[in-house]
């Protein structure tokens, strides 16, 4: 990352997508005016219109150009009722994350004010974890088949690839996140009582690597029970490392706690390449194109992707300002207000703007 300027692809996709993600470039063009934030973006238009206009998905030559010319990726959502198979997603979206070898999803699960969350009695201190969900194996390798399709005996199989160096790569970042942010445990989440192979693996690297970081609690959890755990006391974690298909499970659950899925944030990132940010939602059908998505789920990826590019304070300040502007109510209808897209988005913009005037 030797440019002076960072040069970021954007990609606003299907659905709410492009939506959410025009609120979150706005939030970027502000930061120039009010932190001297220089960002060249550039847009690409990769997504089910494409797809269905022109068969492409994620074009020859994208994952090259992306490594070579970009420090960073910053996407909305992709899916759309069009394309049932999910073709276009699973090669543009998992494309990238497995191309790019962006091994660390980093999901923070974040209380913002307490009337966001479902739960009973919680604070913004009882709701503050990260997850580092694994992000280029497991059960998302797409490697399966089928026998006898269609048939009486059919048979399917999806396989579940953990290799040793992949399981090491996302504990070492998670414990290495947890003594540079000063998180005092570690919790790892696995199913290792029914998944001997994998499930083994886990454990073994998990006790290894963790025996290295003195003065960070190494904590495991059966997933099952995790959910349970993360509804009833969620206070007790600080990173949680799971493999790539629980990490998705459990974040969307965390995006609950936090205030629902229009909130949560995301970084798929491999340390000192280019890494793509994006919202943890999806491209929610029956909002696209109605101005009712909350945009703060994209401009707090925005914040991940300013933090990761080295503009820390910048960073700081959208996260302020989101958090002001939802203590003031200024929101979409999700949580409970009455602003449009655009509107939320402006109202977060105007609060970045005015501390710095
Ligand atoms: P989703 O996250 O798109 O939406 C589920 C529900 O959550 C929505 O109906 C809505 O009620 C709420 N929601 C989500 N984002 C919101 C926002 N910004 N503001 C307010 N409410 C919001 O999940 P889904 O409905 O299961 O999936 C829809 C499509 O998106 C599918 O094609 C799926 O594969 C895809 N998807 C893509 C991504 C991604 O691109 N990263 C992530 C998840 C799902
Ligand atoms: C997410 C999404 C994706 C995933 C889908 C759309 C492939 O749910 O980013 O959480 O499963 O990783
Ligand atoms: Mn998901």
């Amino acid at each position: 990352m030797a440019r002076d300027v960072k040069r970021v692809a954007v990609v606003g996709g299907d659905g709410i997508g492009p939506e959410v993600t025009r609120e979150a470039v706005l939030v970027l063009e502000r930061l120039r005016e009010t932190h001297g934030v220089r960002l060249e973006l550039e847009h690409f238009d990769w997504g089910a219109d494409k797809f269905l206009r022109e068969g492409v998905t994620l074009p020859e030559g994208a994952l090259e150009m992306l490594s070579k010319d970009f420090d960073a990726v910053f996407a909305g959502a992709f899916g759309d009722p069009r394309v049932p198979s999910n073709r276009h997603a699973e090669d543009i979206l998992l494309g990238m994350r497995r191309g790019l070898d962006l091994y660390i999803n980093l999901r923070p699960v974040r209380l913002l004010h307490p009337r966001l969350t479902p739960l009973r009695d919680r604070t913004p201190e009882d709701i503050n974890f990260v997850v580092f969900r694994e992000n280029t194996e497991g059960a998302y390798s797409g490697a399966g088949g089928f026998l006898k399709r269609g048939t009486p005996d059919e048979i399917a199989t999806q396989e579940e690839f953990n290799t040793r160096k992949g399981v090491e790569r996302i504990i070492v970042a998670a414990f290495e996140y947890a003594r540079e942010k000063g998180y005092e445990r570690v919790t790892m989440a696995d199913k290792s009582n029914v998944q001997r192979f994998g499930g083994d693996l886990w454990q073994r690297v998990f006790k290894e690597v963790s025996a290295r970081y003195e003065g960070v609690e190494a904590n495991h959890q059966y997933v099952d029970a995790m959910t349970m755990f993360m509804v009833l006391d969620p206070s007790q974690y600080g990173v949680v490392v799971t493999n790539n298909l629980f990490g998705d499970i459990l974040t969307d659950l965390g995006a609950a706690l936090q205030g629902g899925l229009g909130l949560a944030a995301s970084g798929n990132i491999h340390p000192g390449r280019v890494s793509l940010f994006e919202p943890v939602h999806g491209s929610a059908p029956p909002l696209a194109g109605k101005q009712q998505a909350n945009p703060a789920g994209s401009i707090l990826s925005a914040a991940l992707m300013l933090e990761y590019l080295g503009h820390a304070a910048a960073a700081a300040a959208v996260e302020r300002a989101v958090r002001e502007s939802i203590a003031e109510g200024h929101t979409t209808r999700d949580l409970g207000g009455a602003l449009s897209t655009g509107q939320a988005g402006e109202r977060i913009r105007e609060r970045i703007k005015s501390r710095q005037s």
